[in-house]
């Protein structure tokens, strides 16, 4: 993104997770690191580790792992989270109660950062923790850059409003939060998902997207939640759902406000208990996936109107995030724009083209209703109409401007005999009619015309190409 801000690696305490079974233990160590401003969560056995890993808001940066456990032994979880895309990578120090050279080769085999025994010198463990940390930190800061190289791609804008939203991706991205993104068509709600997926910790995992409202009403619940064979008339075989699919990644749900009851009903048993069950099946399964959700519509106004579930709309809502409009962002237009025509006429061979200077003032000042997807359509369409410059003449006319707000007098007394003419035709033809007179008593001097008129000088010559207007 352009413009972002620091990394947020930098302001954030390192987050530890303790996996052992003694209580003392783990108060000794809580005290060790927490003295080093490290955030630290404890879990008693390797189950609980799991749970936590999985639940928390925030990611963990290193695991302390008892090798005895009750239950599933540190090794083995340890292989586990080896072969799990999203833990693959997370460093562990392995501790053990008592010395065997074969289970230490083994932990060392998977990617140990460290091995050491009880009982535990304070020294030791500070040691072997900061070196793990250091590694970690390195890490994080390359898949972070790379990841923000990523999305920066993609994002562009450094206005105060962009550089907020900014901000409020970077600090929601790396946590579980489900995020609401509203904001009117084209502000670019689905790039804004995007870039919290790709800077959370499930970016290797799937961005699954569903429109919510482009799915019919009947089959909604089978896409996201699955379904058995001959769970209803049609359904042949058994289907997994999006849902299922979005385990341990993002399922981006695209025009949530169009989703009708039933469906909303069963979302939110799904995001209230993290289990679902396919349809005509009995059996649940548990999923853990994190939901960004985007609307354009008004869905506090829906609550209120009964069109969409209370409860539903607080489930997601949980961290909202507004779009904001192009027009409260009029100073980024001209990026925008030339980014955009640069980009387009790579893609297809056009050669290098520029934006005279009043094309792209005129872009600033226009209405935007339809946004970032606006400006871009015209900006393709007049890179496609053009020369090697884009002139006034290849943007289509502001349909949202209003004719009488415009600065330029108007001249009833030069007012050509009417006949059948539309009100424009009447006003453009004054307009025309005085332009040519004024120039002439100024002697074709654009300047001194445009002054004279109380226009800026562009905006005369904008007008008297797009009127046609030549001397004599
Ligand atoms: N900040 C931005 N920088 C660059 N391109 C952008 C930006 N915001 C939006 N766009 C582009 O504008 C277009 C519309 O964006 P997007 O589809 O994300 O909007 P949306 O809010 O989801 O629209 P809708 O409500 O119609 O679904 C896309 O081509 C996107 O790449
Ligand atoms: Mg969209």
């Amino acid at each position: 993104m352009s413009q972002a801000g620091p990394p947020i690696d930098a302001a954030l305490p390192f987050v530890i997770l303790l996996v052992d079974d003694e209580k003392n233990i783990r108060r000794a160590m809580r005290l060790i690191l927490e003295a080093q401003g490290h955030r630290v969560h404890e879990a008693p056995s390797a189950e609980d580790a799991a749970r936590t890993l999985a639940e928390i808001a925030e990611p963990v940066d290193l695991v302390l792992l008892d090798l005895m456990l009750p239950g599933k032994s540190g090794l083995e979880w340890l292989t586990e989270l080896r072969c799990d895309e999203l833990h693959r990578e997370l460093p562990v120090i392995v501790i053990s109660g008592h010395a065997s050279s074969e289970e230490s080769a083994q932990a060392m085999k998977l990617g140990a950062a460290d091995f050491f025994e009880k009982p535990l010198n304070r020294e030791r463990i500070l040691v072997s923790v900061t070196g793990a940390l250091h590694t970690a930190s390195l890490r994080r800061e390359l898949v972070y850059l790379r990841r923000q190289v990523d999305s920066r791609r993609e994002m562009l804008g450094s206005s105060p409003v962009m550089r907020r939203l900014y901000h409020e991706v970077e600090r929601v991205a790396p946590t579980k939060a489900n995020v609401l993104i509203t904001g009117p068509s084209g502000t670019g709600k689905e790039l804004v998902s995007r870039a919290i997926h790709s800077l959370s910790p499930r970016h290797t995992m799937p961005f699954v997207k569903v429109n919510c409202g482009a799915i019919p009403r009947e089959l909604i619940e089978s896409e996201l939640f699955g379904h058995e064979r001959g769970a209803f008339t049609g359904a042949e075989s058994k289907k997994r759902g999006l849902f299922e699919l979005a385990h341990g990644a993002t399922l981006f749900l695209d025009e949530i406000g169009d989703m009708e009851h039933a469906a909303q009903a069963k979302l939110l048993r799904v995001l209230q208990s993290g289990e679902l069950s396919r349809l005509g099946s009995e059996r649940t399964l548990q999923v853990d996936v994190r939901v960004l959700a985007a609307t354009n519509r008004d869905l506090e106004r829906d609550v209120a109107d009964g069109r969409f579930r209370e409860d539903l709309f607080f489930r997601l809502n949980v961290f909202p995030i507004r779009v904001p409009t192009l027009e409260e962002r009029a100073d980024d237009v001209p990026l925008l724009a030339e980014t955009f025509l640069r980009a387009f006429c790579q893609e297809n061979g056009l050669g290098a083209k520029r934006m005279l200077p009043e094309v792209v003032t005129a872009l600033a000042k226009r209405r935007w209703p339809g946004n970032v997807r606006e400006l871009k359509n015209i900006v393709e369409r007049a890179a496609i109409l053009s020369g090697p410059e884009i002139t006034m003449a290849d943007l289509p006319e502001d349909p949202h401007v209003d004719p009488f707000s415009d600065d330029t007098p108007s001249t009833p007394a030069l007012l050509p005999s009417t006949g059948r003419m539309t009100l424009r035709e009447v006003r453009d033809r004054a307009e025309r009619d005085h332009i040519v007179a004024v120039l002439e008593n100024q002697e074709w001097n654009v300047s001194r015309a445009a002054a004279e008129l109380g226009v800026e000088r562009t905006n005369l010559h904008k007008k008297i190409r797009a009127y046609g207007i030549k001397r004599g």
